[in-house]
């Protein structure tokens, strides 16, 4: 990376999502793996460390904006009162910052699976280069719904097409517009200032911003993404499973490069927010979710699910269902258990078959053996 701190980073987030259909929850708050759509733009956009970080709010924006105050304090929103296209909304964001001059990087809300290390990537072509504008493109074997990448014979970007406005040749295309971009800002000041709505959606394309560039004699370029998911945008439910599925096997794969034994990747669900220690054991049909952290040797499962529980070195919880509490060291939990918020069991004791506990500490060594519900207890230790 650049050693000058990127200007900005702008995060377009206003829109409704339509395509999700939801009364309750904007797009952008949909949740993979313990955080919010957004919640993972926002941590890939610090990897950055840019100067000023900077999310469009729009459809729901006091519980966008509320949302975003409790995740990270240095975000600085900015209202886009109307979604009149991509365009606008940076314009708006451009219009608070009025002094801003260098690198400006703009991210989709809804681009989950992006990380710090793209990004990094892309700015230190566009700075290299001394490109105008780079657009983060990516080769998808399936391009529908995308803006495609249209480049000249000389494999220059010449503009980049939305599907909707695409004709034939275009919509043959297979590069597609990850909709993040790396802009001088001065320059994106004014092609901002002439985009017009005379498109399909009647909208302020942010993706015409290539074509007056390059109009303008101006040098535009693409870094393609190495890892081409690593682009997917979300605009319905089925690429939100879609992408949580991407999401967990990056995060098993980290865990078992580092030591973690998971038997099946592919029904484990670990939140990005979980800490597994090398050696620990998952068996299939688990999710570990929240502040969740498992030491050394436990083992998990199979069919287990833990919320914001600890459980020490070396032992095993098996079929069990966690809120909230604190397994010591060699503990044996399971199977059909319910553990609830406030639960302390010591070292080497045990919490056995259709036992249930409440806010209660069960001592080192002594055991709840089968079939009971214990509430408000100490129990005392052997
Ligand atoms: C956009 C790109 C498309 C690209 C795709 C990648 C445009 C015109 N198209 O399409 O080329 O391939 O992303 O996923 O940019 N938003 C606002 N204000 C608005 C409109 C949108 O903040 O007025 C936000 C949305 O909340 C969303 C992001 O901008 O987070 C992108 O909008 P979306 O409607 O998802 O655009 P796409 O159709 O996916
Ligand atoms: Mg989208």
């Amino acid at each position: 990376m650049s050693d000058v701190r990127v200007a900005a980073v702008v995060v377009l987030a206003a829109g409704e999502g339509t395509r999700m259909n939801s009364r309750r929850t904007p797009k952008v708050l949909h949740e993979l793996l313990g955080r919010t759509m957004l919640g993972h733009v926002v941590a890939a956009d610090r990897g950055l460390d840019p100067q000023h970080l900077v999310v469009v709010v729009g459809h729901a924006r006091e519980q966008v904006a509320q949302h975003l105050a409790a995740l990270d304090p240095g975000v600085t929103t900015v209202v886009q009162e109307q979604q009149l296209g991509t365009g606008h909304a940076l314009q708006v964001a451009l219009d608070a910052l009025p002094d801003l001059g260098g690198t400006v990087v703009v991210v989709p809300g809804d681009a989950p699976l992006l990380t710090s290390r793209t990004l990094g990537e892309l700015v230190a072509v566009h700075e290299q280069t001394g490109a105008a504008a780079t657009v983060l493109s990516a080769d998808l074997d399936d391009a529908t719904g995308y803006g495609r990448v249209v480049r000249d014979v000389n494999g220059g970007v010449v503009a980049i097409v939305e599907d909707k406005d695409a004709d034939a040749d275009q919509l043959a295309l297979t590069e597609v517009n990850s909709g993040v971009y790396a802009f001088d800002a001065a320059r994106l000041r004014k092609a901002l200032g002439q985009l017009t709505t005379d498109n399909a959606q009647g909208e302020l394309y942010l993706t015409d911003v290539i074509a007056l560039h390059r109009g303008a004699g101006l040098t535009v370029s693409a870094h393609v993404a190495a890892a081409s998911q690593e682009v997917m945008g979300v605009n319905d439910r089925v690429q939100l499973s879609q992408a949580r599925a991407l999401l967990r096997d990056r995060v098993n794969d980290a865990h078992q490069r580092a030591g973690v034994t998971i038997v099946d990747p592919a029904t484990t669900w670990i939140d990005v927010t979980v800490t597994l220690e090398p050696d620990v054991t998952i068996h299939p049909g688990c999710q570990l979710h929240g502040a969740t952290t498992v030491a050394t040797g436990a083992v998990v499962g199979p069919d287990t699910t833990l919320v914001d529980t600890t459980v020490g070195a070396d032992s095993t919880v098996l079929r069990a269902h966690c809120v909230g509490a604190a397994i010591g060291e060699s503990a044996s939990v399971g199977p059909y258990t319910y553990l609830r918020p406030g639960t302390v069991l010591g070292n080497a004791s045990k919490a056995g078959g259709f036992v249930e506990i409440k806010a209660s500490t069960v001592g080192a060594g002594s055991k709840v053996p089968h079939l009971s519900y214990v509430g408000d207890a100490v129990i005392g230790t052997r």
